[in-house]
């Protein structure tokens, strides 16, 4: 073997040997200069081939490309085998700003409910609260549905015992509270109802604001006016409602109450199948029989009732389609509002 093929082979064994025992990036480095630095060994062997007699070269120049290439391949493998940084525990850099804790907020529902409740607050009503789990009586019996009415088929009743149920609407409230005060009585009662109904517009559990009067002289135009002030007060200024006759037994006569389309305002849209109204709540005035349960003279006093659905109003207000976003707890849904 010539002279300078030794030299090379000789200066690419003590690269590949360097390499082997290199174990950081500094020494793997340094190695590098050493061998194929422009001043390095391999370098230096490969610019000296000029001198060679033509003859030997070709020969020369292949072994050194070659060697060269062997000992930048093992570089660059001692390169990718150095334990790496992305390996190892996370640096903890103390000086990030620290993650704050989510903050929650009340749910649309609840939201909606007390919203209900302020605007008919501030026409001089009170709160008034009763249970979730109620006697047949205040459900239904002192409401004057007599036991086997066919008007309790209107509602699919959860019974949780004998005469113990979930209540159905909040209509009981209106007798717990005639029965405990005095009129004139103006209160609305915001709560938990329970029917066996589930779909797109429907819950099992839903909510409702009941609304109460009882005074000297009121009449339908008492209601009618309450509840346009409530309308214009709760969706925006001037929004029309509509009376349309209807049947509950505790109240006579009857009328469910539309708002004009909240989406086209009337015109007629698909929200409200073309009619130009949507559906807000059941009311009437009170059926005198009731009076006869709670100790209150027909002749004495008269009174309006109400019955807001929660739900179906935060869906007309905030334009959402299926009542099921509502209970689901989806937080991307929630955080919306
Ligand atoms: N309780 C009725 C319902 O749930 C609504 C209503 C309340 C109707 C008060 C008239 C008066 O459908």
């Amino acid at each position: 073997m010539s002279d300078v093929l030794q030299k090379i082979e000789d200066a690419k064994r003590d690269a590949l040997e360097a390499l082997a025992g290199a174990c950081d990036l500094g020494v793997l480095e340094k190695v590098r200069i050493e061998f194929l630095g422009t001043r390095g060994r391999l370098t230096e062997l490969a610019r000296s081939l000029g001198s060679l007699p033509p003859a030997e070269r070709p020969a020369a120049g292949q072994a050194a490309n070659r060697a060269k290439a062997e000992v930048a391949g093992a570089h660059k493998a001692a390169l990718g085998s150095l334990p790496s940084k992305k390996t190892g525990p996370p640096a903890l850099d103390v000086t990030l700003p620290g993650r704050a804790p989510g903050r929650g907020h009340e749910h649309v529902v609840g939201r909606t409910m007390d919203e209900i409740c302020q605007c008919f607050a501030k026409l001089g009503f009170s709160i008034a609260l009763g249970p979730e789990v109620e006697t047949d009586y205040y459900n239904f019996e002192a409401l004057n549905f007599p036991a086997d009415h066919p008007a309790r088929d209107m509602q699919d009743t959860l019974f949780v015992g004998d005469k113990l149920l979930l209540r159905t609407h909040t209509s009981p409230v209106q007798i717990r509270t005639m029965e405990k005060n005095r009129p004139p009585v103006w209160i609305v009662a915001p709560g938990k109802t329970y029917r066996r109904d589930d779909d797109v517009t429907h819950s099992p559990m839903f909510c409702q604001v009941e609304g109460l009067a009882v005074d000297k002289g009121i009449t339908m135009a008492d209601l009618k006016g309450v509840l346009t002030a409530f309308a214009a007060d709760f969706f925006s200024p001037g929004t029309k409602i509509r009376l349309r006759p209807s049947f509950f037994p505790f109240t006579e006569p009857s009328a469910e109450v539309d708002i004009a389309c909240v989406l086209c305002g009337g015109r007629g849209c698909r929200l409200c199948k073309e009619t130009g109204w949507l559906e807000l709540l059941g009311s009437g005035m009170v059926d005198p029989a009731l009076y006869g349960f709670v100790g209150y003279d027909p002749s004495e006093v008269s009174g309006f009732a109400f019955g807001i659905g929660v739900d179906r109003a935060a869906m007309l207000k905030y334009g959402i389609s299926n009542i099921r976003h509502l209970y689901e707890g989806d937080l991307r849904f929630l955080r919306q509002f």
